[in-house]
């Protein structure tokens, strides 16, 4: 669908989505930096938190702090019980089957090096291949070339087009039988493309490879279902998620994680332990070693009770909309490119100008209230692709208005004063 049909309909859904209400529900965006209106644009970043996840963090820490796991007390079964209800209520949100396969994690970043230093490790030996696309994150790429490395093993890269899509051709032909792994993003933080990864997960398994797919920035926009899509790891942020920083998930089928030796060693991932041999916990907690992040755990699953009373058609719907008219308004002003044309996208609006740095449009763009993220977005290997040294970014969540978009065109239009 093009731009103009969307922009043509004055509703959004059927359902609308009431903005402002939403909006009501986050105490920060009516804060005001550098004297004016917040307009924050940085949900690709992090995300802002709604009452109910600081109410949760408030309360536990006021009311509920202690250890879990390992007390009889009182306040270690009340901690407990809320912190494996959030495990419960995150498996229920992404449709997996099986509570044991969701593992708490510090987030998406150390859950794919949980997978790389497990089962890659185990798996991969000297001449297989780690297949990878060229739109990742580093934080989706380093990973698995520290093992490559170790393992003298190759990692190859499926190739992206002018518009900032994966060539499914390409990764066709690429999958061999000396691929071991497929690791590839949901949605892309740098360009915004949607991957199709269920059709490329089921691409790799007709060859028998598994497939890791980074989802933290698709679950802040769309709903998944890890079942649905068959894939066999899923890693996410919690503060992507308008959840607490430190805490987020990996999800894995109970066979392939069963199949992994431990990731850290220390208490809670233990059964039994003498100086002689070690019987590991089981599942998720054989790779849960020490006292975990209970707080942000907690203050996950109040995050994830507030995502799951959403009408998620009417915010994908919405999200669409507002991000199709962000990319309409933003490319009618004279100079500015837009990286990332995918059909598919969410959340993403990347622009460079012909003749002003994204840093300096960022500069001008927070004089003016207006937080967007400026640089290479940790997915250098993008910006070489495009030729560029960085870009501006914008990014959306469901509580960003068009008036927003609006302020953000006033803004470059101020940069170019400014600058041209
Ligand atoms: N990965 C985060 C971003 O894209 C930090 O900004």
């Amino acid at each position: 669908m093009s731009g103009s049909e969307h922009l043509v309909s004055p509703m959004i859904s059927e359902r609308p989505c009431d903005v402002h209400r939403l909006r009501a529900d986050f105490p920060l965006l009516h804060r005001r930096v550098r004297g004016k209106a917040l307009v924050y644009l940085d949900n690709a970043a992090t995300s802002q938190k709604p009452l109910a996840v600081l109410d949760a963090l408030d309360r536990y820490y006021r009311m509920e702090n202690a250890n879990i796991h390992r007390g009889l007390h009182y306040l270690s079964e009340v901690a407990t019980k809320a912190y494996e209800d959030a495990r419960e209520k995150i498996r229920r949100f992404i449709h997996a089957t099986d509570v044991r396969e969701i593992v708490f994690v510090r987030g998406a970043t150390e859950g794919i090096n949980l997978v790389a230093g497990t089962y890659g490790r185990k798996n991969v030996k000297a001449g297989d291949e780690v297949l990878i696309s060229a739109m990742e994150h580093h934080s989706n790429i380093v990973p698995w070339q520290i093992l490559c490395e170790e393992k003298n093993a190759t990692l190859r890269i499926i190739p992206i087009s002018d518009d900032g899509e994966l060539i499914v051709e390409e990764f066709e032909k690429l999958i061999s039988e000396k691929t071991k792994l497929v690791a590839l993003a949901h949605v892309s933080n740098a360009l915004g493309t949607v991957n199709p990864i269920k059709e490329m997960v089921a691409m790799a398994h007709a060859r028998g490879v598994p497939v890791l797919i980074d989802g933290a920035q698709a679950l802040p926009h769309l709903r998944v279902d890890v079942g649905e899509l068959d894939c066999d790891f899923y890693v996410f942020s919690s503060h992507k998620m308008f959840g607490p920083t430190g805490i987020g998930v990996l999800y894995g089928k109970t066979k392939l994680l069963e199949s992994m030796p431990p990731y850290q060693g220390g208490g809670d991932m233990i059964k039994s332990v003498t100086f002689e041999k070690t019987i590991y916990n089981d599942l998720p907690y054989k790779f849960e070693a020490g006292t975990p992040n209970i707080a942000d755990g907690i203050g996950f699953g109040a995050a994830i009770d507030y995502l799951a009373n959403l009408d998620w058609d009417a915010i994908q719907s919405y999200e669409r909309e507002l991000l199709l008219y962000a990319t309409e308004t933003v490319s009618n002003i004279k100079g500015i490119r837009i990286i990332g044309t995918a059909k598919e996208k969410a959340g993403v609006l990347s622009f460079v100008h012909e003749s002003v740095h994204p840093h300096d449009i960022g500069t001008v763009l927070d004089q003016e209230g207006i937080a967007i993220r400026t640089g290479h977005h940790c997915a250098q290997p993008v910006m070489q692709r495009f030729n560029i040294p960085a870009t501006a970014r914008a990014s959306f969540a469901f509580y960003n208005t068009r008036e927003e978009v609006d302020a953000l065109a006033r803004g470059i239009q101020k940069v170019l004063e400014v600058f041209c």
